[in-house]
């Protein structure tokens, strides 16, 4: 055990800063986000105990490595100590980072190995998530994985299983879970703004290169500097390819495509924000369109997924849609739409609209009755009004309500904050190895569908696939 570290709180607070509302009227100003982050702040400038430090080894250093790593040292008493990586650049890269003294390693047993290391944050390529998660919680240490928890559905329960035996933290490491946005809609959602579901439309689009998964090559990638037989440890033998390695994602084999790697989060939102549990039929279609550099995977799909009627919301329709070449330049929304409006969510903030149905069915316009003899119109809109006030002929909309999430919010770092607790204060994750699954498994099905061309049934409550 190390002594604890000092703590920048001003640095911390810019990250917690009150919430910004810009509300309509009635139930829905809650203020309880702001609440919870001021909570927070105040359990994060408490003084720490020796017992309270936990030391910490990121296994795949690259880009997601490295924000975790930087989340989880933002998070009081959190040390990074070890860290593993195939490539020897980025091995190189986590000494000049994090200091010279931590021990690197090619070998993430080696991590699993030491004592010292209380918790793991795994990310790696997507192949390795369920193989390396095990084996950690097996070691005796709790475990951040990044989504999606697994790379094929058929290891999920696995996980789930080894997690419970082990009763060691396992937190997914989906961000949007601890989004305080998704939190307010989740909360605005439950009050009713919206009405009855019926609909999510959720969008990931992009137009450029590094959005492609197209990253930056090192000068050096070599077999000398890759470790590329570990990293195609227990697949049939496959030649060296250095995008097949620093461009994973492009692979099937490595990656679990746009679905694995992007529908994954949008479900995790939806999840939140309905109580989800999942959906029942799922069906995607895609193409490849320009980003043609030997993937063997779309980067443009569309998926469908039918949400049955649960206790925890009625039955709604989910479309997901992932564009590697969109003219929009790019964007991230996803909309909620009720029978009495909608929640429209944009990175970080969200808008509810309302649009309830007058009672009156509504007369003229684009009707049939300028259609009709000119007494019998007379006489058919003196029934109507006769028949409904003025009241029930109007529509009773609230005005739009638009909410912000603080200035510099950063859900990452709640997610973090969240996995640290739960090792601390056994309080529970936000995002267990179920969630994460149930996240994970209707996106990989879209997979599935796309590949095998069929609608894919999904046992949500079992966690398991279903013939048709
Ligand atoms: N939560 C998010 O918003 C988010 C964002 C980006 C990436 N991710 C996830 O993070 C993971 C990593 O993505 P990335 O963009 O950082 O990829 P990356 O290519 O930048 O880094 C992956 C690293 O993993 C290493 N690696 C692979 N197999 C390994 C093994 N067996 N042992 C040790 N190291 C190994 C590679 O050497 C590589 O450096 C993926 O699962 C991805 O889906 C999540």
């Amino acid at each position: 055990m190390q002594k604890p570290q000092s703590f920048p709180r001003r640095k911390f607070l810019k990250h917690v800063a009150a919430t910004t509302l810009a509300l309509g009227v009635g139930p829905l100003s809650s203020l309880a986000g702001n609440e919870e982050l001021e909570t927070q702040v105040l359990q994060y400038n408490r003084k720490f105990s020796s017992n309270d430090m936990v030391n910490i080894a990121v296994i795949g250093m690259g880009i997601m490595g490295n924000h975790n790593a930087v989340s989880s040292l933002q998070v009081p008493g959190v040390k990074l100590i070890a860290a593993c990586d195939l490539y020897s650049g980025r091995r190189e890269r986590a000494k000049e980072l994090y200091g010279k003294d931590i021990f690197v390693t090619n070998d993430y047993r080696k991590i699993l190995q030491r004592k010292e290391v209380d918790a793991v944050v795994i990310a790696t390529s997507d192949q390795w998530h369920a193989r390396i998660t095990k084996d950690a919680l097996k070691a005796g240490k709790h475990v951040y994985c990044e989504k999606p928890m697994v790379h094929y559905i058929g290891e999920g329960l696995d996980v789930i299983k080894t997690q419970k035996e082990t009763g060691k933290v396992l937190q997914i490491g989906s961000q949007y879970v601890s989004n305080i946005v998704f939190q307010k809609a989740h909360e605005l959602y439950k009050s009713g703004a919206i009405g009855n579901l019926n609909m999510v439309n959720a969008v990931y689009d992009r137009q450029d290169a590094l959005g492609a998964w197209e990253y930056t090559m090192p000068t050096d990638a070599s077999p000398k500097t890759v470790d590329w037989d570990r990293y195609i440890e227990g697949m049939k033998k496959i030649p060296y390819d250095p995008k097949k390695f620093f461009w994973w994602r492009n692979y099937r084999e490595f990656g679990t495509g746009v679905a694995g790697d992007l529908f994954v989060h949008l479900l995790s939102g939806t999840h939140v924000i309905t109580d989800s549990i999942g959906p029942e039929k799922i069906y995607a279609s895609g193409q490849l369109c320009y980003w043609k550099d030997g993937r063997n995977v779309p980067d443009l799909m569309a998926g469908i997924m039918q949400y049955p009627e649960r206790p925890q919301h009625s039955p709604f329709q989910l479309t997901l849609q992932v564009n590697f070449v969109s003219g929009t330049g790019g964007s991230e929304t996803t909309r909620f739409v009720g029978n009495e409006g909608t929640i429209d969510i944009r990175g970080n903030s969200l808008t509810v609209h309302h649009s309830k149905l007058p009672e009156a069915p509504g007369i003229g316009g684009w009707d049939a009755l300028e259609t009709y003899p000119e007494e019998m119109q007379k006489e058919l809109l003196k029934r109507y009004n006769e028949k409904y006030s003025k009241e029930q002929q109007k529509r009773h909309n609230e005005p739009d309500m638009t909410y912000r999430a603080p200035e510099g919010f950063d859900s990452s770092l709640q997610h973090h904050i969240n996995f640290f607790d739960s090792i601390r204060n056994g309080k529970p994750v936000v995002e267990d190895g179920v969630f994460g699954f149930r996240a994970a498994a209707p996106a990989l099905a879209c997979n599935q569908s796309y590949f095998k061309n069929k609608i894919i049934h999904w046992d949500a409550e079992q966690m398991k696939l279903k013939e048709a």
